[in-house]
């Protein structure tokens, strides 16, 4: 039953809640069409606090293909949060006027602070180098897509893993499949935080960490690339200093299984050579298709509108 909830963390849906709404973003994808009115009279708030350009637009999209509308701001500058306005205030009023809101905050919680005073769904569109779960919905619709299952994969995260919230998102998802390992590949200033290593701990899921690529290349099923997120660094020589510590090009995939695919939440900076965009098993712009059918379901869904 989705009718009304909210979205905070990626362990806010049991599996069997995954399952259905991967199964309808494929209806959606399949047929679009035939959901072109579901969300009729429907608004959607987006409240973007930070840039974005894949799950802001994607959502609007989504509510626009699903026959509603949408209003919000992409800038916090042009919104009463520049004269000070709290969060809460903002969204008891937003409340009034739409009938779910996504929200992208920099700082961790936000989201979840935000369905405190909300009474409407509150989707967390990332909140600071936390969580990022309709990411995650993403990317597991185009893993199960493109490579098939969850279970026995070996995944390997690699670039910014201290303050990559889809990484955090998408560790803490597949710990929910039988025999997934996971291995972080990443200099030691960007390692994975503790929290996300207890839960895998407390979990009994396989992790490695790694500070080269090449050597665990040919284990992978799943490579999910990330940028260094220059956004969140304190310190901006030691953000130059590691920004290009992974390059990914054509050379280093022909170490990688011919069934491996590549991720990336993107934006792309330089981790991914664009000569690798040829390749077939790089599917990240198609993970930035997939990732509007997945918030027309997940938007369906908690509007009960299908
Ligand atoms: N993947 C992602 O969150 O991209 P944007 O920052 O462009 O929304």
């Amino acid at each position: 039953m989705f009718k009304g909830r909210s979205l905070i963390e990626p362990d806010d849906f049991t599996i069997e809640e995954l399952e259905e709404l991967l199964l309808l973003t494929k209806k959606i994808r399949e047929d679009r069409e035939k959901f072109s009115e579901s969300c009729r009279k429907r608004i959607l708030a987006a409240l973007f606090f930070e840039p974005s350009t894949r799950t802001r637009l994607s959502f609007e999209a989504a509510m626009l293909r699903l026959g509603g509308s949408c209003l919000g701001f992409a800038d916090p500058s042009s919104s009463s949060a520049a004269k000070g306005e709290s969060l809460a205030d903002t969204i008891r009023v937003v409340s009034s006027y739409a009938d779910i809101a996504v929200i992208r905050s920099p700082k961790e919680g936000a989201a979840l602070l935000a369905k405190q005073y909300s009474s409407i769904p509150i989707i967390n569109a990332g909140d600071g180098g936390h969580y990022h779960p309709t990411q995650t919905l993403t990317d597991l619709a185009t893993i199960k897509q493109f490579y098939g299952s969850f279970e026995g994969i070996t995944a390997g995260f690699c670039g910014d893993l201290k303050f990559g919230r889809t990484v955090h998102s998408l560790a803490k998802i597949l710990t929910r499949y039988k025999k997934v390992k996971i291995i972080f590949i990443s200099p030691k200033e960007l390692g994975v935080p503790a929290y996300i290593k207890d839960i895998l701990n407390k979990r009994n899921i396989q992790y490695s960490e790694t500070a080269c690529l090449e050597e665990v290349m040919g284990e992978l099923d799943i490579l999910y690339m990330t940028r260094v997120q220059r956004e969140r660094f304190l310190n901006e020589e030691e953000y130059l200093r590691l920004k290009d510590t992974y390059i990914l090009t054509p050379e280093k995939m022909k170490a990688a299984k011919p069934t491996m695919i590549v991720l990336h939440p993107l934006p792309r900076l330089n981790e991914i050579d664009v000569e690798v965009d040829a390749d077939p098993r790089a599917v990240y712009f198609k993970q930035a298709e997939y990732g509007m059918y997945v918030r027309m379901a997940l938007l369906a869904l908690l509007l009960d509108a299908v």
